[in-house]
């Protein structure tokens, strides 16, 4: 009783000192507060890490051209260390404490399906950059995403399955994630639609470490490849089980398996697998090779898709603060609804009416320990 009292009235004092309503953001007056939740930490943490990188490039681009509406844009970074139910948790802190106008995240669709009711019961726009289940942006009109959905990047790579000649497929899929449930469900639509057959489906739930009985059950069902539906860590760990087990066919995935830890921990047991991906650091287009001189030379790495996905969210979010004249929510929300032709690292990005974007996705497969293009598959 006491602490809350105290908190109460420590809490007045800052309003009337500081005579501003975002008391407790730290920023001047002259500053935009952004947030942007991540998991830098925990299971998925290179997924928050690279996004994460690709967030902080843009900031520094944007606040080292004169920042937005005359402010330099303030970022806030909260880490929900990959953990069910703190996502929801630091986005409500980033809401009501540090007051921010808009919201940058999270990769994972599970997380941002936490996240999105928050942000929308507040009216608080939120540019996931990489979150695929289409759920995601159905939760309300704040809800936004610079990337593809998962109908599409399922059917892309069923349609890559079957253009290779594999009808016998065999599914693993992390029943613990959206993505990985729903990647799954629009792959075997397309799949079965068009002449493929699912031999065996196993299931398993993150943080698994061992995969041999279901992969014991997927090599006697002798399917011609594997789709593994979950995220890398998971996968890599599987990949070297299906190969230690003489499962020796293609394995294939989503962009869950966009992380160098794959390679790191699969080693030779995931080369020459297949993956759908945003973008290919081996594009020659100007924009990306632009992209990829800056990200080199600032950390030292390449970027995956995760990082140009994050630099694409934070350079849209920006652009329709610029085109919304103020980064009041209402008219901050319609300016992002109306992104057309944004020239992003990962494509040409218009939202349509359901605030996703419709952009085409790359076919890499693992060669040598590294990821390699290998073709395009257009929405
Ligand atoms: N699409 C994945 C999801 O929705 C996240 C992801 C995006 C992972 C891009 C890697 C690369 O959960």
């Amino acid at each position: 009783m006491r602490n809350t009292a105290i908190g109460v009235v420590l809490v007045a004092a800052g309003l009337t000192l500081g005579g501003c309503k975002k008391a407790d953001t730290g920023a001047g007056t002259d500053e935009i507060v952004v947030g942007e939740f991540v998991s830098l930490t925990g299971a998925t943490a290179s997924f928050g890490q690279s996004s994460d990188e690709g967030v902080r490039m843009a900031v520094d681009e944007i606040n080292e051209a004169g920042g937005v509406l005359g402010k330099k844009i303030k970022l806030i970074i909260e880490d929900d260390q990959s953990k069910a139910g703190e996502a929801a948790t630091v986005v409500s802190r980033l809401i009501s404490r540090n007051r921010v106008v808009a919201l940058l995240g999270e990769v994972a669709s599970s997380r941002s399906l936490e996240a999105a009711p928050i942000a929308q019961q507040n009216k608080i726009p939120m540019i996931s950059p990489s979150s695929t289940n289409p759920r995601v942006t159905e939760i309300g009109d704040h809800i936004f995403r610079v990337c593809f959905i998962d109908p599409f990047q399922g059917t892309a790579l069923a349609k890559f399955a079957l253009s290779r000649g594999w009808k016998r497929v065999a599914i693993l899929t992390d029943v613990r994630q959206d993505y990985a449930v729903g990647l799954t469900e629009f792959f075997k639509k397309f799949f079965t639609e068009h002449g493929g057959t699912v031999v065996a489906e196993q299931s398993y739930s993150s943080g698994d470490k061992d995969f041999r009985a279901q992969l014991t059950s997927i090599l006697a069902a002798k399917p011609e490849a594997v789709l593994t539906s979950g995220y890398y860590n998971e996968v890599g760990l599987i990949a070297s089980q299906a190969r230690e087990l003489g499962l020796n066919v293609p394995l294939l995935g989503g962009d869950g398996w966009d992380s160098p830890s794959l390679v790191e921990v699969a080693g030779d047991a995931i080369e020459g697998g297949f993956m759908t991906n945003h973008y290919s650091s081996e594009d020659t287009s100007p924009v990306i090779q632009n992209f990829l001189e800056k990200f080199r030379k600032r950390y030292g790495h390449d970027p995956d898709a995760l990082s140009a996905l994050g630099y694409d969210s934070a350079m849209i979010l920006a652009d329709a603060m610029r085109r919304a004249g103020t980064t009041e929510a209402g008219p901050l929300r319609d300016a992002i609804a109306a992104t057309r032709d944004f020239p992003g690292v990962t494509g040409r990005i218009t939202l349509d009416e359901n605030r996703n974007a419709s952009k085409p996705a790359v076919i890499l497969t693992i060669q040598n320990g590294k990821f390699r293009y290998v073709e395009t598959i257009e929405p």
